[in-house]
């Protein structure tokens, strides 16, 4: 059976995809685009902005895709730098390392520089470093949360202490798992450890070498708290974070019908922000008849409603 996650790890979302494809069309031929300026050793990130028009600073979108951690590449996002700039943003999409050439502290590290980079260098493009939105998706939503929560704690990622981030003005977390624990059994994102792999994803557990990368992703990282967000938060005292993690605002996007990640997982990373930083401010959207990806794939099609 064809799961919601064998779905997201179609090639679809891959780096190999065939280069005449549509993405790759218009990523080549797009005017207002900065190709894969280098960020932080080999990774690089694409700026899509109004190139004749850096004189008035424009707010800025991050945007940090998913991909179960395993996949994923800007080019996918092309419609998204594309969408952003013309709606009057200068867009940023960093690529980040994955597993298994990439651990998730690397994915942290990319994650972090981006930012950084992001805050240093968008005034040459017209962005507003003061205007800053980071806007993630599922894997991307989690990388991010956990970005903000260890570089707020100055937890040790890579062996070297996070400093804390540049004011991020809103921060946009959509359908992102921020544990990877027993509250995500019986959502497809499990099926790996949960007995499914043979079902899930056409895999057979007992042949180590046919289990496929998200499977052996989970089984390396499931229950481990120094990943988790929700878990870090919880070994803060109530009240102790008193610069709102340098977030003006959250949103977290959260939709009906996730049948990959659970709604706990939001609901309870509001809840650790709003105990140990009653003061953070925390919107909650909830959208009715959507399922897990369903406003990537409404962008990625051109769909106006999801555009919207
Ligand atoms: C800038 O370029 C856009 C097309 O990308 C064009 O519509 C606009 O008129 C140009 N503005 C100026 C000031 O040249
Ligand atoms: C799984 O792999 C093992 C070892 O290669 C093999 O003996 C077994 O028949 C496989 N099971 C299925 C359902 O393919
Ligand atoms: C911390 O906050 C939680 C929920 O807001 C509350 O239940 C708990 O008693 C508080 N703990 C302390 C030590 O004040
Ligand atoms: C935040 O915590 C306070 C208690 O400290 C509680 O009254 C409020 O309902 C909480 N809000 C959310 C969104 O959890």
């Amino acid at each position: 059976a064809k799961s919601v996650l064998s779905f997201e790890l179609d090639n679809d979302f891959g780096v190999d995809a065939n280069p005449q494809d549509e993405d790759h069309i218009i990523y080549e031929g797009y005017p207002n685009l900065e190709r894969n300026i280098p960020f932080n050793g080999e990774k690089a990130l694409d700026v899509y902005y109004q190139k004749n028009g850096t004189t008035v600073k424009k707010p800025v979108v991050m945007f940090i895709y998913g991909g179960s951690w395993v996949t994923g590449d800007k080019i996918r996002y092309t419609k998204f730098g594309v969408l952003l700039q013309k709606s009057g943003y200068v867009a940023v999409l960093p690529n980040y390392r994955i597993y298994p050439s990439g651990t998730i502290e690397d994915m942290v590290d990319d994650v972090y520089s981006a930012i950084k980079w992001t805050y240093n260098n968008i005034e040459k493009y017209g962005g507003d470093p003061n205007q800053i939105i980071l806007t993630a998706h599922s894997a991307g939503a989690h990388l991010s949360a956990l970005t903000i929560v260890k570089s707020t704690l100055g937890l040790n990622n890579n062996g070297v202490p996070l400093t804390p981030l540049p004011f991020i003005k809103k921060a946009v977390l959509m359908n992102g798992p921020y544990i990877l624990n027993k509250d995500l059994i019986g959502h497809t994102i499990i099926k790996g450890i949960s007995g499914g792999i043979s079902s899930g994803s056409g895999n057979n557990q007992s042949d180590p070498s046919q289990i496929t990368l998200l499977p052996k992703f989970l089984l390396k990282y499931y229950n481990d708290n120094n990943i988790s967000p929700i878990a870090l938060l919880k070994k803060a005292a109530n009240n102790s974070i008193t610069n709102q993690f340098n977030i003006g605002e959250f949103t977290f996007f959260y939709t009906s019908k996730d049948g990959t990640v659970p709604e706990s997982s939001a609901k309870n990373l509001i809840k650790e922000i709003n105990r140990t930083s009653p003061s953070s401010i925390c919107n909650y959207v909830y959208e009715k008849g959507l399922e897990h990806a369903t406003l990537i794939f409404g962008i990625r099609d051109g769909d106006i409603y999801y555009e919207n």
